[in-house]
């Protein structure tokens, strides 16, 4: 495995527990997607996985060595085979340099490369990203969000990294430039074999790069799947509620949404059961009782719901033919 996860928690000064007790894996090659609400922790795995945080426990292997707790010089050269990209492209650049400079940047941070060799290095690179050449020269105001975005990508990938964090890389980005992006990634995976956390709150994105979902609800997983499985068979109460609030339209159904009603418990301050007991349509007393185990349903696919023993775990048909 290229990054394994077990048992991972995260509490912030001020008491929230942003990730609670999540283990999970990613394979060479693989896009593992992370889709949950907001504050449902997404960002926070994302930033304890490259270890730009250092989580309260659980530990990470990353190429089968413990990350977990590393000293600054070995995090710094941990850096160029694990990498993130954020969702802000301009606050993420330095605006005063050129684009050459910020793709020159991590070259001079974990090569030996000399400058000229630098400087072919990151034509290649833009090149690769399908950046004009011209861009070079240019400052970040002067490139449009996907071009700036194909900069943060290009700077990710510039020493071959191993795996890269994805957290939500299109949200900020028009829907038109959006696939060209999505687009750009899965060639560079096709091409080096790269490993993707691919984190965001849209779904039909996520549906399309994902190989394996998680969904996550207040810092916990609470169900993983292959993609096509997740989005065709959801089994835990909340993924069909998640799903079913973001139908697509179509004329021939009579879409039927989960509504649900009850309070989000607060991160502070987490009940001892399923945190979903609250709001759950088919909640039963047992619920409330101790977290739910992880039940295995076929290969790949697991959700944490008591109702699954029985097979009564699906809330109610999504959609009606009119
Ligand atoms: N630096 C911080 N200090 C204290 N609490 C934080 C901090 N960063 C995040 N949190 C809290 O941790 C929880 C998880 O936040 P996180 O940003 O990981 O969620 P997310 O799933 O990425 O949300 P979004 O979809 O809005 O980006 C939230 O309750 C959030 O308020
Ligand atoms: S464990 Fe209980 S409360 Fe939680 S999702 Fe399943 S049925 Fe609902
Ligand atoms: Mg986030």
């Amino acid at each position: 495995m290229m990054l394994d996860v077990q048992n991972l928690v995260h509490r912030f000064p001020g008491g929230v527990n942003a990730v609670n007790d999540v283990s999970f894996s990613i394979a060479a090659g693989e896009t593992l997607g992370l889709v949950g609400e907001s504050g449902s922790g997404k960002s926070t795995i994302g930033l304890l996985v490259t270890r730009l945080l250092a989580p309260t426990g659980g530990t990470i292997l990353f190429e089968g060595e413990d990350i977990t707790r590393l000293p600054p010089a070995a995090l710094r050269k941990l850096r160029a085979r694990l990498q993130i990209v954020f969702q802000d492209p301009w606050g993420s650049l330095n605006p005063r340099m050129t684009i050459g400079r910020l793709l020159e940047e991590p070259l001079a941070l974990h090569t030996t490369l000399d400058s000229a060799a630098r400087i072919a290095e990151a034509r290649r690179l833009a090149d690769r990203v399908r950046l004009p050449a011209a861009s070079l020269s240019r400052y970040p105001h002067e490139l449009s969000g996907g071009q700036l975005q194909r900069v943060s990508i290009a700077r990710a990938i510039a020493n071959r990294p191993k795996l890269v964090v994805l957290d939500e890389p299109t949200s900020s980005l028009d829907l038109s430039v959006r696939a060209g992006i999505l687009q750009l990634l899965d060639e560079l995976q096709r091409e080096t074999g790269i490993a993707m956390l691919f984190i965001s709150h849209d779904l039909e994105t996520v549906r399309l790069v994902s190989h394996r979902v998680i969904v996550l609800y207040l810092g916990r997983i609470v169900e993983q799947a292959p993609a096509a499985t997740l989005f065709d068979n959801p089994a835990h109460p909340y993924t069909q509620v998640l799903l079913s609030a973001h139908l697509p339209p179509d004329p021939a159904m009579r879409l039927r949404r989960h509504e649900v009603t009850g309070e989000i418990p607060s991160p502070i301050n987490l009940p001892p059961g399923c945190f979903f007991a609250g709001r759950c349509p088919v909640a039963l007393p047992a619920c409330t009782a101790a977290p739910p185990p992880a039940i295995a349903l076929e290969a790949g696919h697991s959700a944490a719901c008591l109702r699954i023993a029985d097979g009564t775990n699906i809330i109610d048909p999504v959609e009606e033919r009119a």
